[in-house]
């Protein structure tokens, strides 16, 4: 549910898309400019090499854009490695940190997340900071304590109003097993007092996202739930007539 925020929908496009994908993204932005209701904000996070290109198509729509992962420094000699800056220069508002594909295959820590959404916020970017625990650590009892340490460790001091948090439970990432309702309620609301300890007030402006096997059949059960103002969405984000049902459940 919004709770008073405007819905947040993203697409993680993760190591996915060529040019001739950027036709999924064309059908989007097109559906996202019909339509005359309240919509909710509708954001695409392509591949690096495809977001010069997407911030054509998008420039029109309501869609935007944002960066997978970003280095901490503005610039330098970081071979391979992309700043918030140059995120922002092709066009993206936003960036995901601290993704558990990242944590698992780049050893990414929560310090080194927070040290990235510092630089985030330096160049204009809206972080979505990712957080959630392995099947072994639900079943061992410690999900929700893990996931306070990931919070209290990977957003910086003075987020501002901008913040995004996932919850992105890694054992429902691309395997069609999901958490309930209630067990996404309980971590939703937890994660939000967690925040509230942290943040004060501003936390009730964080929206807070679900991530993990969304798909159009099974949307409408987070859209319902306190504390989850939007998912994010992998695999049924690179088709667009799916991602766009999935727009629809939080209209
Ligand atoms: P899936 O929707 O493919 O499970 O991926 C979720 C995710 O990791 C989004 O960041």
């Amino acid at each position: 549910m919004t709770d008073g925020l405007v819905p947040l929908i993203a697409g993680n496009w993760k190591m996915n898309g060529l040019r001739r994908d950027l036709d999924e993204l064309r059908a989007i932005a097109r559906a996202a400019g019909a339509g005359a209701g309240p919509r909710p904000e509708i954001l695409i996070c392509p591949p690096a090499t495809l977001l010069m290109a997407a911030a054509e198509i998008c420039a029109d729509s309501p869609v935007r854009l944002g960066g997978q992962d970003c280095h901490s420094e503005a610039n330098g000699m970081h071979t391979g490695d992309l700043s918030a800056e140059m995120l922002a220069d092709a066009g993206a508002a936003y960036v995901i940190l601290g993704h558990s594909e990242r944590r698992a295959e780049h050893g990414e820590t929560s310090e080194t997340v927070r040290i990235k959404a510092h630089a985030a916020l330096r160049a204009g970017l809206t972080p979505i900071i990712c957080v959630g625990e392995t099947r072994a650590e639900r079943d061992a009892g410690e999900a929700s304590s893990l996931v306070a340490a990931q919070l209290k460790a990977s957003i910086p001091p003075h987020p501002g109003p901008a913040l995004v948090v996932a919850y992105e439970p890694v054992w429902a990432i691309g395997t069609g097993h999901t958490p309930t309702p209630t067990e996404v309620a309980e971590m939703h609301a937890f994660i939000r007092a967690e925040l509230a300890a942290d943040l004060g007030d501003r936390a009730a402006r964080v929206r807070l996202l679900y991530g993990g096997s969304v798909r159009p059949e099974n949307v409408t059960e987070w859209a319902a739930i306190d504390n989850v103002n939007g998912v994010l969405v992998g695999g049924a984000s690179l088709k667009s007539a799916d991602f766009m049902q999935i727009v629809s459940a939080f209209e």
